[in-house]
């Protein structure tokens, strides 16, 4: 199959696109390398720099036939999205606007799309499944959310199928260390606790102890990247397969707190990494956690990387040697 990868150079992209060509598929990847990093271009795979606002790249991209789209091209820091609002409205919306309008145009039925636990807001009950309330609580969420209700419009009016992928806590890298680029920038907890074992910051600061929790920090549910790349090609021969679009939630299904987390890195990393306890971060619920039974039961799908220390070890050993 050829297909392309939107956003094929950044943190996840990459990952998947190991996965597509593990399978043997014909890669073209659109990126505009902000986030995207040079490191992360395998040179077998065709490459076109440039955004996917652009109708001129699209029309490049889509000049040979393509048979299906993974599409990560967009912004996803949720503080940034409330401050700067509009980045988000002109590259998660209207780039992917442009991208439907490009597929239908060239005939690509196709699309697994990059979606976010964060279309379900503060929640109303854990573990979070899909029938969960839809209520984004940040402008991030907000695009996600827009973009699978047009998904699903798309599919009434045009045939176009999609899955729909909610991640929850995204983290870790290829554990066959074939990624050699980190992510530019993170906002996350754990790229910036090996950020500071690496020494490339001076320490990180554990936002909040005195949530209503065990040890008073945040629980999330972490799933590795790996793992979240096994479930997009699963995801897309099901809505191939089926011809019927899908919406599942991709967690791990187990909790880890900011400070296990923390202690947890220590250990792999062999030493201790400089933190503080600070205020909380607005809009941080105390604690957070998927049913993944949707994906286990559709798609056959089994996280094999997401235990803590097998997600954290595989960052390290890729921080260790900046
Ligand atoms: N945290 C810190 N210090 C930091 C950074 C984060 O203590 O320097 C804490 C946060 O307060 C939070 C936890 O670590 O309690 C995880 O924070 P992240 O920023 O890594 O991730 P979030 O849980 O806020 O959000 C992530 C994705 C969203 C997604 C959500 C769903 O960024 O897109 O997971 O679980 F929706």
């Amino acid at each position: 199959m050829r297909v392309l990868v939107t956003g094929g150079a950044g943190y996840i992209g990459s990952h998947i696109v190991l996965e597509l060509m593990e399978l043997g598929h014909e890669i073209i990847i659109v990126d505009d390398m902000e986030k995207g990093n040079e490191a992360n271009l395998f040179p077998e795979n065709e490459f076109i720099k440039g955004e996917i606002q652009d109708p001129e790249i699209l029309k490049k991209a889509f000049a040979k036939k393509v048979d299906a789209v993974f599409h990560f091209a967009a912004w996803k820091a949720a503080g940034e999205s409330m401050t700067d609002p509009l980045k988000y409205t002109m590259n998660n919306l209207n780039g992917t606007f442009t991208l439907l309008n490009a597929m239908i145009q060239y005939g690509c039925q196709y699309i697994v799309f990059s979606s976010s636990a964060a279309v379900y807001g503060a929640p109303k009950y854990l573990p979070i499944d899909e029938n969960h309330p839809l209520q984004p609580e940040n402008y991030y969420g907000y695009t996600k959310l827009c973009i699978e209700e047009n998904l699903e419009w798309f599919d009434k009016l045009k045939g176009l199928k999609s899955a729909r992928l909610r991640y929850f806590n995204a983290a870790g890298y290829d554990p066959k260390g074939r990624i050699k680029g980190i992510e530019k920038t993170p906002a996350n907890l754990l790229p910036i606790i090996m950020e500071a074992a690496a020494g490339i910051r001076k320490g990180f600061e554990i936002f909040g102890n005195d949530y209503e929790t065990e040890d008073g920090t945040c629980v999330r549910d972490y799933i590795h990247v790996s793992d979240l790349a096994k479930a997009h090609v699963l995801a897309l021969d099901y809505i191939m397969a089926k011809k019927e679009s899908l919406t599942v939630n991709l967690g791990s299904e187990s909790g880890y707190s900011v400070k296990e987390m923390a202690d947890l890195s220590e250990k792999v990393v062999g030493k201790q990494i400089p933190h503080k306890t600070g205020p909380r971060r607005l809009g941080d619920p105390a604690k957070l956690l998927a049913s993944s039974k949707k994906a286990r039961q559709v798609l056959n799908w089994t996280p094999i990387y997401s235990d803590a220390e097998t997600l954290l070890s595989s960052m390290w050993n890729l921080y260790k040697n900046l």
